[in-house]
């Protein structure tokens, strides 16, 4: 009887505790400012930040019509997906002799871009709005890239004037004075014209060698595998049909108005959670004791860490949409009409404190979208 009570107070400690220590899985990103550049806007999102996020960051840009991303690259991998207008994106390859990937990513487009692949993007004539994700929690673009700019400016004039066969007098003190906040986001004059050939050609090395388009995904354009059980819909991408992106994916998922995304977890992923519009209720399920509950409007962010379990509602009266990326380049997915579904009702019924008469009742079918008419139960 002593070592029941103890045992017990020991557990209520246990409970306390973490609830005091209770991180937040979500983050109000929408109320946070955007920098402005010649180029466009941008804002990270990273555990300075978010510090729920524990495992990815992420970034939004807002580039205007011949908006450039100043070329560079890092020590992360990067996947992005475009929201609305055009990126033209170049990514240099290693192991092709100087291969060069340029392509036009539109609305629904992914990209995969390899740690420490240089790549550069400007935007077309209607301006190109997306979102970046990477696989560590702490990089952010602006501190942690290795820009072009930046890099040569760091470069004593007379290396530099070496490098490029050029004489020390010729270097013009531009290139020195220039700051990485100079080079982030700058602006062309016009934007580049529609023709894909003219912009590969206008290149120093002629002809540049067109590497395969590896690097580009026509997601959410009937490309991809969409799960639609009523309620919505989930397209995703991941390495079975996007080869390149072997470290993350991700998904754009639809939710009707009332549509729940089912209580999930994924056994290999932590996911990263981008509203693009409409309004969200949800939970995650962090440890013994603890769930989380939260809403979400447009522009905001939520993270589930790998194994969590958790769930997502659209409370509006409309479709509402959102951007899921994952750390990880399979998708692993376990729901839970799947554990209830393969548990003798037995078990269930002890579980949960329930008549098996009432785990009979349960419909272990309802898949990832379950539409709001349909709620838990079966229809009589
Ligand atoms: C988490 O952060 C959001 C946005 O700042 C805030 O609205 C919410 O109350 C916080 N939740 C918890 C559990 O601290
Ligand atoms: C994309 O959509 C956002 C949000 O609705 C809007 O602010 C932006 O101007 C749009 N950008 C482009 C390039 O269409
Ligand atoms: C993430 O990036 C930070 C900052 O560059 C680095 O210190 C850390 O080791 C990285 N973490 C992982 C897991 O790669
Ligand atoms: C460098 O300057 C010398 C003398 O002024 C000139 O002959 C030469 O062509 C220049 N080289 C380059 C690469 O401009
Ligand atoms: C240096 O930058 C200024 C301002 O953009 C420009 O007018 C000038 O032509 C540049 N100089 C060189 C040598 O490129
Ligand atoms: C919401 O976002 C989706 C996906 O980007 C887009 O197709 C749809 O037009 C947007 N809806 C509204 C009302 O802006
Ligand atoms: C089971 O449910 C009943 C009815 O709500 C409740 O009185 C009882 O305390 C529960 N038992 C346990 C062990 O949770």
């Amino acid at each position: 009887m002593g070592s029941v009570v103890c045992t017990l107070v020991a557990f209520a400690a246990v409970v306390l505790t973490t609830a005091q220590a209770q991180v937040n899985f979500t983050q109000a990103w929408s109320d946070v400012p955007f920098q402005t550049f010649p180029g466009g806007e941008y804002k990270s999102s990273s555990a300075m930040t978010f510090p729920g996020s524990t495992s990815m960051s992420a970034a939004l840009f807002k580039l205007v019509a011949g908006g450039v991303r100043d070329a560079h690259w890092h020590n992360v991998d990067e996947w992005a997906y475009v929201i609305n207008g055009t990126c033209r994106a170049t990514v240099l390859e290693q192991g092709k002799l100087r291969g060069v990937d340029t392509w036009d990513y539109f609305e629904g487009d992914i990209w995969f871009f390899p740690a420490n692949t240089a790549h550069t993007v400007v935007a077309l004539a209607d301006g190109c709005y997306f979102l970046t994700g990477y696989n560590n929690a702490s990089f952010t673009e602006e501190r942690d890239a290795f820009g072009l700019s930046d890099w040569l400016a760091l470069t004593p004039q007379r290396i530099m004037a070496q490098a490029l066969g050029l004489n020390t007098s010729a270097v013009p003190a531009n290139l020195s004075s220039r700051t990485s906040h100079d080079g982030f986001l700058t602006r062309l004059a016009a934007p580049p014209a529609n023709s894909l050939d003219a912009y590969r050609a206008s290149t120093l090395l002629q002809p540049p060698q067109q590497a395969a388009q590896v690097h580009r995904f026509p997601l959410a354009h009937g490309n991809a595998p969409e799960v639609n059980n009523g309620g919505g819909y989930i397209n995703l991408a991941d390495s079975s049909t996007f080869p390149a992106a072997t470290t993350m994916m991700g998904a754009l998922v639809k939710f009707e108005a009332g549509g729940l995304r089912q209580l999930h977890w994924h056994t290999t992923l932590s996911e990263w959670q981008f509203i693009i519009n409409g309004t969200f209720e949800g939970a995650v399920f962090t440890r013994a004791g603890v769930a989380q509950d939260f809403t979400l409007g447009p522009g905001d962010a939520g993270f589930a860490p790998r194994g969590s379990a958790h769930w997502l509602r659209n409370t509006g009266d409309t479709d509402a949409y959102m951007i899921l990326m994952f750390d990880g380049g399979v998708f692993t997915n376990e729901d839970v009409g799947g554990l209830i579904g393969v548990l003798p009702a037995s078990i269930v019924a002890s579980s949960l404190n329930v008549t098996q008469g009432f785990v009979a009742s349960i419909n272990p079918r309802l898949e990832s979208m379950v539409p709001m008419a349909s709620g838990n139960l079966k229809q009589a």
